[in-house]
């Protein structure tokens, strides 16, 4: 079967054209929606979020949704995926065509499979993070989401990490994919942990990127109301309101420890290793830069 083919991976997850999509009744889950994505209509103003799953996805759509808050008053009080919600994983019943713009999107998806008219019209801002504590934030993010596989082991999820079995596919096709093709686009790269050491300034640089110009005292604002101390105490962030079939109670939260190098408490030896072999071989011509513990954060 060819790599492209519509195919279910278990009974939790299906992948087409290279991408991984969780099996989720209430989202629109044809073919024929996948493939028209290609074709969706970009306005000028549009503004995407792409990410790989555990990158800081949450985060930065509440660090937009607050920039942009006086920009669609209508949706204020809206949960933050109202206000961005995400482009492939539509809502039955819901079109975005029709939003008012400035429409905020956002996508775990590959860049082959991108609406074409970004490459002349719209912004995306593109996160990444260390792929180690992604693998590790992804591990335990399965430990409560019920739909989705839940590996017993970090062996189990390395196995799944370098196949790519897991809702967004393959982590190294992916920031690959964008990081080679990023001069096709209006694109700022932000990376998880420079938000991590410097939120503000991260703020600032989203602000520049987006054209937005906010006062010092309004920054404050958008800065307190990210810091992980602020939002993990959100449950609204925390997505509390998920339903018991979705979101098993009391075995974790979306926002979980926050931090940079966490996998160095999770991977043996032998499995950094096993992770750094790959890694080498994977992205060694690849000229984009990982912080991996908080050791080099500082200077
Ligand atoms: P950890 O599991 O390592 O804590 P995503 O939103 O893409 O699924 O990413 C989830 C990760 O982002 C989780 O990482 C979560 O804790 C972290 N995160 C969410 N909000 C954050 C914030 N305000 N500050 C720092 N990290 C945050």
């Amino acid at each position: 079967m060819a790599q492209d083919e519509y195919r279910t991976l278990g009974d939790k997850l299906f992948t087409y054209r290279r991408m991984v999509f969780p099996i989720d009744q209430g989202i629109d889950m044809s073919t024929e929606y996948f493939d028209s994505l290609e074709k969706f209509e970009i306005k000028d103003d549009d503004l995407f979020l792409v990410t790989f799953p555990k990158s800081g996805t949450i985060w930065t759509q509440r660090i937009l949704t607050l920039l942009y808050e006086q920009d669609f008053p209508e949706l204020k009080d809206k949960l933050t995926y109202d206000q961005m919600p995400w482009l492939e994983f539509r809502e039955l019943g819901k079109e975005y065509e029709s939003r008012p713009s400035p429409r905020l999107l956002c996508s775990h998806l590959h860049e082959h499979l991108m609406p074409r008219g970004l490459q002349s019209r719209g912004k995306i801002i593109y996160v990444f993070r260390n792929p180690k504590d992604i693998m590790v934030s992804y591990f335990h993010f399965t430990q409560f989401m019920k739909k989705l596989e839940c590996p017993e082991t970090y062996n189990d999820m390395l196995d799944k990490f370098f196949s790519g079995w897991m809702v967004g596919g393959c982590w190294f096709d992916h920031v690959r994919g964008w990081f080679t093709n990023k001069d096709k686009y209006n694109i700022l790269f932000l990376s998880y942990e420079e938000m991590i050491k410097d939120l503000r300034s991260a703020v600032v640089r989203i602000c520049n990127f987006v054209g937005k110009n906010l006062s010092d005292a309004a920054i404050d604002n958008v800065v307190e109301k990210t810091s992980f101390n602020y939002m993990k105490k959100d449950p609204l962030a925390n997505y509390e309101f998920l339903p018991e079939d979705i979101k098993a109670p009391g075995k974790g939260n979306f926002l979980r420890k926050g931090t940079v190098g966490d996998w160095k408490n999770c991977l043996t030896v032998a499995q950094n290793e096993r992770f750094d072999k790959v890694f080498q071989e994977r992205m060694k011509d690849l000229q984009l830069d990982f912080v991996w513990d908080m050791t080099e954060m500082h200077g």
